[in-house]
Order: structure tokens, then C-alpha cells, then sequence
């Protein structure tokens, strides 16, 4: 994932102009707004976030106006609008998992990352956020992370504890 910081401009490289290219073919002829959302995806895949410039450069692309995007872009909490951790821990906080712990685990990312929902950890690492309902309502308390959604479901403060610790192991490993 390339690191991208607010206001910096981002150049799209050729591997992902390609790619758009090939995302605006599925639709007819002036209708190339319908490859919006998978263009995002693809954006926010690259640089982790959506920042104003790749939003901008976007609409420039697709011969929209960027509000047009930015109307998408905040829609859809699936996209960021500042930059995250290489890790954004996503908890579920609906009903059903509060009622077995969910507030209970995110206190504890929050006093083990030392950061507050939203928040990036100082080596640019983690992010953590509350998120509605996750699907995985009889597996609680569960979070995802993405850019793959996996699930970690049933937490304890532990299991995080070694969560994070193997997330951090594994990033020392590959540097
Ligand atoms: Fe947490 Fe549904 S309530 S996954």
C-alpha cells in the first residue's frame, strides 16, 4: 500500500489507470460514472484512504464534477476520508455484541493502541473505530480488518492483546 498524507498530491500509477480503464469498459458509452464505487475501492486499496486530490483526480478521470465523488465518498462509511492505520481495527458496537462485551473491547484497544477511535498510533500502525452491525451477530464481540474484512469474532481482551502483538510481530518480520 503506497502512505499517502493529507494535502499531498497522489499520481495514479499506469497499473491502476489500466485497471480503471478496464472498469469503465463494462459500462456503455457516457455512463462511465457507474464505475465510481469500484474506482474508489481500487484508490483507497492503493493509498489506504481517499484524500481531496485523489477524490479530484477521480472526478478529472471519469469527467464528472468532484462533488459527485465527494457525495459518494462520505456516503459510504467503507471509505476513509483521512489517513488510517496499515491496521484499522473495525468493532462491531451494535446491540448484540455490547451486550457480551463490545464497549468492554474497545476500551481496551483504546488503552492498549493509546489512541481514540479514529486516531492513528504514532508508528502508523493501528486505527480502531466503532462500526454497526458486522453480520456476525451470534459471534460477538467480533471486529474486522480490512482491506480484506477478515473476522475475529468471540473476543476477549486477550485474544486482542495477542491480535495486536501478532499484527505488530508480523509487520517486524516483513520490514
Ligand atoms: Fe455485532 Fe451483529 S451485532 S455483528
Amino acid at each position: 500500500m503506497l502512505s499517502v498524507q493529507e494535502n499531498q498530491p497522489v499520481e495514479f500509477s499506469a497499473t491502476l489507470l489500466e485497471k480503471f480503464a478496464e472498469i469503465v469498459s463494462r459500462y456503455p458509452q457516457g455512463k462511465q460514472k457507474s464505475a465510481l464505487l469500484p474506482i474508489l475501492h481500487l484508490v483507497q486499496a492503493d493509498y489506504g484512504w481517499l484524500s481531496s486530490d485523489a477524490m479530484d483526480k477521480v472526478a478529472t478521470y471519469l469527467d464528472i464534477q468532484p462533488i459527485e465523488v465527494y457525495e459518494v465518498a462520505t456516503f459510504y462509511t467503507m471509505f476513509f476520508l483521512k489517513p488510517q492505520g496499515k491496521y484499522n481495527l473495525e468493532v462491531c458496537r451494535t446491540g448484540p455484541c455490547c451486550l457480551v462485551g463490545a464497549e468492554k473491547i474497545m476500551k481496551h484497544i483504546e488503552s492498549r493502541l493509546g489512541v481514540k477511535e479514529g486516531e492513528v498510533t504514532a508508528d502508523g500502525l493501528f486505527s480502531w473505530r466503532g462500526v454497526e452491525c458486522l453480520a456476525a451477530c451470534g459471534f460477538g464481540p467480533v471486529l474486522q480488518i480490512g482491506p480484506e474484512y477478515t473476522f475475529y469474532e468471540n473476543l476477549t481482551e486477550d485474544a486482542v492483546d495477542l491480535l495486536i502483538d501478532t499484527l505488530k510481530n508480523n509487520t517486524t518480520q516483513q520490514a
